[in-house]
């Protein structure tokens, strides 16, 4: 028996030095090292590499294993690969009965008994993990361990050599300097994106620090006897929100034909969360940024008010009156978070009858030019740990600011965390950000007044109003709905 799996980890280990050796992408070395470990040891086999902060997710393949437990067990990388943060082989002999195992019933659904995790180790540093599963009681032997460690060395390996391929690269003249970690990984998690505004939405997903996937998943939707005759494959999968996301750049009037497959999709799968995020919404989104086609609408006007300041000063008020009797006898600090919040929280706080702190956050917008990187460019200045923190935001469209300012909070160990927002574009959220305190939830409209501005105007209008936009031209061509 021990000459028989020493010849099949030999000839594991020759497969994938064979595949390293070639012009394999990065994406299929690994998914062969992945592979071939599986069929040698017989068992279920996920392999993760991480980004440079080595908490997050950059790239993922597997084998073997069931759709449902890699979704959630596997991809939740930040909490529960303890063989990345040691550098130090796991071994579970009962994942039923470990603690370190995150998921317990999952696993259990999934029939998994014991798992074996080996850190893939580069320059001294773990880059990501290699996970082995198995559906019965296993006791792995230092042969086992050994096996994997030189299959996890040998992606090490593969990571080192397209990170070489990608410097020579970068070093041609007129080529844009990207830190080279970021370009190799980049490599390994998106070899092909089918359109160029997927790649800027991975863009923007990486900015807020959102972790994605590109098409990891493809969904039967049709059967004839055995053989499936239908499939969809959404663009996205971000871990974090467990949530699908379909980019359609298509023609408002194309777009029914997707809308239906995603019908029957959410039928079939009603645990899947699944967006569309249709062409007009997404070149929105992109506006933003300073990027795509109605990068420069204009704006023409409020259209009409939303909300009087009467209408204001009673909401606000009501709002103030629950948080000092939820924070009674415990001293609030509120942040501020961008400049929106400006007339929402002077008002708010002079109509909040218990002590308080205030502070203020911002952070860096994506910018569609630079490819800039997520930062912050003020912080808060109080110490937070152990105390009742409310977080104050003038309008939440997709969540991911606020997600992105909660995700940079957190580590601080405050008492609490809770989030204040007059407004609430509940229709395009994106991160589902928990929201304690709303003062009025607002439908797929741009907004103005009352601290909220539309490219730094309006934003001392003592009223919430909606503005007037120029119509862009592909929307009327497309023959959208209009509002
Ligand atoms: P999110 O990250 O998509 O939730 O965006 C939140 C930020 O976008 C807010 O802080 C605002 O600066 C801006 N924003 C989103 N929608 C509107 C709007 O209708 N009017 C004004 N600003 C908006
Ligand atoms: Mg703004």
């Amino acid at each position: 028996m021990a000459i028989g799996k020493e010849q099949a980890y030999y000839k594991a280990a020759r497969r994938a030095v064979t595949a390293l050796n070639s012009d394999a992408s990065l994406k299929q070395v690994l998914h062969t090292i992945v592979r071939n470990i599986a069929r040698a040891m017989e068992a279920g086999v996920s392999l993760v590499l991480l980004d440079s902060s080595r908490k997050k997710l950059a790239h993922s393949s597997s084998w073997g294993l069931p759709q449902f437990y890699l979704r959630k067990g596997v991809l939740d990388a930040d909490k529960s690969l303890s063989e990345v943060l040691t550098g130090q082989p796991a071994v579970i002999g009962d994942v039923g009965r470990d603690s370190r195992v995150q998921y317990p019933e999952m696993a259990a659904k999934a029939g998994i008994v014991s798992m074996l995790g080996i850190p893939i180790m580069s320059s001294g540093l773990a880059a990501g993990s290699i996970r082995v599963y198995t559906r019965e009681p296993r006791e792995f032997t230092n042969q086992d361990i050994s096996f994997v460690t030189t299959m996890a060395n040998l992606a090490a390996v593969a990571l080192g050599s397209s990170l070489l391929r990608e410097e020579k690269e970068e070093a041609e003249p007129g080529r844009s300097q990207t830190p080279v970690e970021g370009a190799a990984l980049r490599k390994a998690r998106s070899v092909t994106f089918a359109h160029p505004s997927e790649e800027e939405f991975a863009r923007i997903l990486d900015f807020y620090d959102v972790e994605w996937i590109y098409e990891p998943r493809s969904f039967p939707l049709r059967w004839e006897a055995d053989r499936i005759t239908e499939m969809f494959t959404p663009d996205f999968y971000l871990p974090g929100l467990d949530l699908y996301i379909e980019l359609t750049t298509l023609k408002q009037s194309s777009v029914t034909k997707k809308n239906r497959k995603l019908r029957h999709l959410r039928q079939l799968y009603p645990e899947v969360k699944i967006m569309l995020l249709h062409k007009n919404e997404y070149d929105r989104l992109l506006a933003r940024y300073g990027c795509g086609p109605l990068a420069h609408t204009r704006a023409r006007g409020i259209r009409r008010v939303l909300y009087s300041p009467a209408e204001i000063e009673e909401r606000v008020r009501a709002l103030a009156g629950r948080i000092s009797k939820d924070y009674a006898g415990r001293r609030p600090i509120l942040v501020g978070v961008q400049r929106g919040f400006i007339c929402f929280m002077a008002d708010l706080i002079r109509y909040i009858t218990i002590p308080l702190d205030v502070d203020f956050i911002t952070m860096s917008y994506y910018s569609a030019s630079d490819h800039s990187m997520f930062k912050f460019t003020k912080d808060m200045e109080l110490n937070i740990a152990g105390r009742h923190v409310i977080v104050v935001e003038g309008i939440v469209d997709t969540g991911m600011t606020l997600n992105s300012i909660l995700n940079h909070l957190r580590p601080r160990r405050a008492a609490s965390l809770a989030v204040c927002t007059l407004l609430d574009k509940r229709v395009r959220r994106i991160a589902d950000v928990p929201l304690e305190y709303v003062g009025f939830e607002v439908e797929d409209e741009f907004v103005v007044g009352y601290g909220l501005d539309y490219e730094e105007e309006y934003r001392n209008l003592p009223f919430v109003g909606v503005l007037e936009l120029e119509k862009p031209e592909s929307e009327d061509r497309a023959g959208s709905h209009k509002k």
